[in-house]
This record gives structure tokens, sequence and C-alpha cells, in this order.
């Protein structure tokens, strides 16, 4: 195995926090955040999710990035690097793995979605939505499901261009993609954030988003909230690993972190913000499911004044987003091939995203519903109904929250704290927070959600 690639480096702190926030930010703040916070009822659901995000996921993710700095390589050989330093068992490099197989799964189905996305484009841009009733939105949505080339069309082509992006190379692809897309997508959330809050039901949504009822909060809920904090901060996913990996010694891992997922956070809290209103407002269900997003906004831009123009524009940045975040799942694995089989960039790419179109079909059929896509059991705790299901339910619900776990574990229990200390460069008292946070909150926060889930515990519902 060669372990003396050198992938090269960011050219920029900023550069970096781009890059990283452009992975984190991406279809789960905008399509996934509003719906299962509809799913799970709202101001409650909400809160955990700041608390996940707070205490357990920003945590997690400087753990990670500090891995990657230190160990300079894909995830699974940077683990094995630094449990080889700490004289620990090599068998740790698993944690590395999971976290690239977790990436791979998440893309399978992400690719479909941001193929919604993009086929948007098209819709918004031909005038389709211009005075739309609901229903007819809910058709065009239902229409693109039902479909089979259509979407294998789109998901192929989002395929093609993440592998052509990560193809190209660090400084050419990655970076340049995410610095526009970025702060455009933030200030067109805001301009229908703004419209919604004139337009929509502005009060029953501050209401549904802020104010708890946690008697609508169930211990499935609390899970998906932990889940999702890891999904939408591309946690346990090998993204921050490998990200980490081309970061300069000097930047300040800590600082960075915590930028990202205010960030992060805050787009996710706009996108409910610009969603819920008009949910409300045109009577469509806060329980819609996936499909959530693309029936809620379409509406919107069809009533405003220039919705085609901030309808086109806004699913654009939408497929932005999504491929900045496309092209760090599939990162990991890249750099995998690279290291292991020597492959040039491109051709790792090329490989990557041909296994990926494979396993993607898997949630295309479930989408449009073919017999064969249909499951019906139930998986740690929750009923899936097709593959689209259990892989998403599988990623962000179990491989995520279990791979933070072990990564705590690795830095927090593992790793010298020497060595761990070196990297973060933080204060005595800060960094003591975080260390006895890593090595008691987290592990036991997990563990305690999670074997809730799976009944070997039982407390509350
Ligand atoms: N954070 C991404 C989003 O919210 C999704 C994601 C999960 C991800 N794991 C990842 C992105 C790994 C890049 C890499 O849309």
């Amino acid at each position: 195995m060669s372990t003396n690639v050198d992938h090269g480096q960011w050219s920029s702190r900023l550069a970096f926090i781009l890059a990283a926030t452009g992975s984190a930010v991406g279809l789960g703040n905008v399509w996934k955040f509003p719906y299962i916070m509809g799913e799970n009822g709202g101001g409650a659901f909400v809160i955990v999710y700041l608390v996940c995000i707070f205490a357990i996921g920003i945590p997690v993710m400087m753990a990670e990035v500090l891995i990657g700095r230190r160990g300079r390589l894909s995830p699974g050989n940077s683990v094995r690097a630094l449990a080889l330093e700490a004289k620990a068992n090599t068998k740790w490099s698993l944690v590395g793995w999971v976290g690239l197989i977790a990436g791979f799964l998440i893309l399978s189905f992400y690719a479909v979605i941001a193929g919604w996305a993009i086929s948007y484009i098209f819709e918004s841009a031909a005038g389709n939505f211009v005075g739309a009733s609901p229903e007819k939105i809910q058709n065009i949505f239902n229409e693109l499901q039902t479909d089979p080339s259509t979407l294998i069309m789109w998901t192929s082509i989002v395929l093609a261009v993440t592998g052509l992006i990560v193809g190209k190379g660090l400084k050419n692809g990655l970076e340049r993609a995410v610095t526009y897309a970025m702060p455009t997508m933030f200030v067109l959330l805001l301009v229908i954030a703004g419209y919604a809050a004139l337009n929509g039901d502005f009060a029953k949504t501050i209401e549904f988003m802020f104010y708890p009822d946690f008697s609508k909060l169930t211990f499935s809920g609390v899970l998906i909230a932990l889940g999702h904090a890891f999904f939408t901060l591309s946690l346990a996913s090998g993204a921050m690993m490998i990200y980490g990996a081309y970061l300069p010694q000097k930047t300040s891992i800590s600082q960075s972190v915590v930028a990202i997922a205010i960030a992060d956070t805050v787009i996710a809290l706009i996108a409910g913000l610009a969603i819920y209103p008009i949910v409300f407002g045109n009577g469509l269900e806060a329980t819609a499911g996936p499909g959530l997003v693309f029936v809620s906004l379409p509406i919107a831009f069809g009533q405003m004044w220039g919705g085609i123009v901030f309808g086109t524009l806004f699913f654009v940045m939408l497929g932005f987003a999504a491929f900045t975040s496309a092209i760090a799942m599939v990162e990991s694995a890249v750099a995998w091939l690279v290291e292991r089989l020597a492959f040039s960039r491109g051709k790792a790419a090329f490989t990557a995203v041909i296994s990926l179109w494979f396993v993607s079909m898997l949630t295309v059929f479930s989408f449009t519903g073919a017999e064969w896509a249909k499951l019906d059991f139930v998986f740690v705790g929750k009923h899936v109904s097709n593959y689209f299901e259990l892989i998403d339910h599988l990623t962000a619900d179990v491989l995520l929250p279990l791979g933070g776990l072990a990564t705590a574990v690795f830095v927090a229990w593992i790793m010298q704290k020497e060595a761990v200390k070196q990297e973060l460069n933080l204060s005595e008292g800060l960094f003591n927070l975080w260390y006895v946070t890593l090595r008691w909150f987290t592990p036991v926060a997990v563990l305690f959600v999670f074997l809730n889930l799976i009944g070997l515990m039982s407390f509350g519902s």
C-alpha cells in the first residue's frame, strides 16, 4: 500500500472553510431538514437538533479534521497511521472505512435528489410554475417521480458532472465551485424567506419551529435529530477527515469548525423560515416527506413577482450546493483509489461514479414505486418501505451516529493526549472542555439514544 502519496493542500484557510462549508451546506439543509422537522413535530425537534450540533457535532468535527490533518491520507489510512503512532491496534482504521462507505452510500441517493433540483431549473425557467395551483405543482412533482427514464437521466448527469469536477483535482475543481455558489445561495434563501414572511403564514411558522411541544417528540425523533446533526455537518462520512488532510498546518481547526457549523445551522433555519410560511399558507402538509421543498417553493415562485428568475436561480444554487457536497462524498473514495491502486485522479473519479450509478438505481426505483424496490420490515426502530428509506436510515441514523461515536472514542481514548493537543492549539480550559465532552458526553449520549431505540434500554417512550 502506498501511504506516501502527497495529495496537495488547500491554497488558504478560506479555501478550506469554503470547501468544508460547501460540503456541509447542501440538500441536507434545504431539502432534508425542513421535512424531517415537519415529520417530527417542529420546535422540540429543532431544540434537540441544535443541542446535537453544538454539543456533539462541533466536538466530533474537530476530532475528524484533526485526524485528517495529522494523517494526511484517505480516512482509513489516516486513522491507521495515527493508530500506529499511538501504538494501538490498526483495526481502528475501520473508523475511517465506515466513513468512506457511508459517504458512498449517501451519495447514491443524494445524486437522485440533486437530479430533481437540476430538473427543476428547467421547469422553473420554462415558466411551468407561473400561476400554477398547488395541485398542478404537486402533479409536476409526481410526474417526475413516476418516470424512471427522466430520473435516470438527471441522476446520470449529476454523477457525471461530479466525476468531472473531482477528476480535475483539488484546486481547479473544488475550490472554484464553492467560492460563488455559497454566498449566492444564502442571498437567494433570504429573498425567499422575505417573500414567504410577507405572503405566507409566518406567525404559524415561528410557533411551529420555535415553540417546543415536547409531547410531540419521540425517541426515534431524537435519533433522527442526532443523525441529522451528523449528516448536515458531513460528519462520519469521510469528508471532514479528507478535507482536513489538505489543511495547512497553521490553520486553527477549532475556529474554522465553529464557523462552518454556524453557517450550516443558519442556512438550515433560514430554509425552514422560507418553506413553512408557504406550506401553512397554502394548506400543504408539514408531514409531506421528501417532496416538501419541491412542492412548497414552486408555489411561492409561481405567485411572486419575478418568480421565474428567482425560482430558476434558486434551483441553480441548490444544484451548486448539492454538487459541492457530492464532490466531498466521493473524495475519500477517490483519494483511496489513488493511494491504493495508484490510479490517476481522473480514472479514480470515473471508477467511483460508475459504481455509484448502479447503487443509485435502488433509490431511483424506490421513488418510481417499482415492486422490486419495495421493502417491508423494521430496521433499528424504523419501518422501511423501500431501498431509499433503508439507505437513508442506515446511513443517517445508524452509520453516522456510530461512526461519530467511534471517532470520538478513537481521538479521546486511543490517541495520545499530547498529539491531540498539538493539533488543536487551544487554551487549557477550552481544550479540557472539548476533551471531556468527546471522552464522555459524546459516547454516552450517542449510546443512550441508540440503545433506547433498539430497545436494549427503555427510558421514556
Ligand atoms: N452535509 C451534506 C448536506 O447537508 C450531506 C452530507 C452527508 C455530506 N455526509 C456528507 C456531504 C459527506 C459531503 C460529504 O447536504
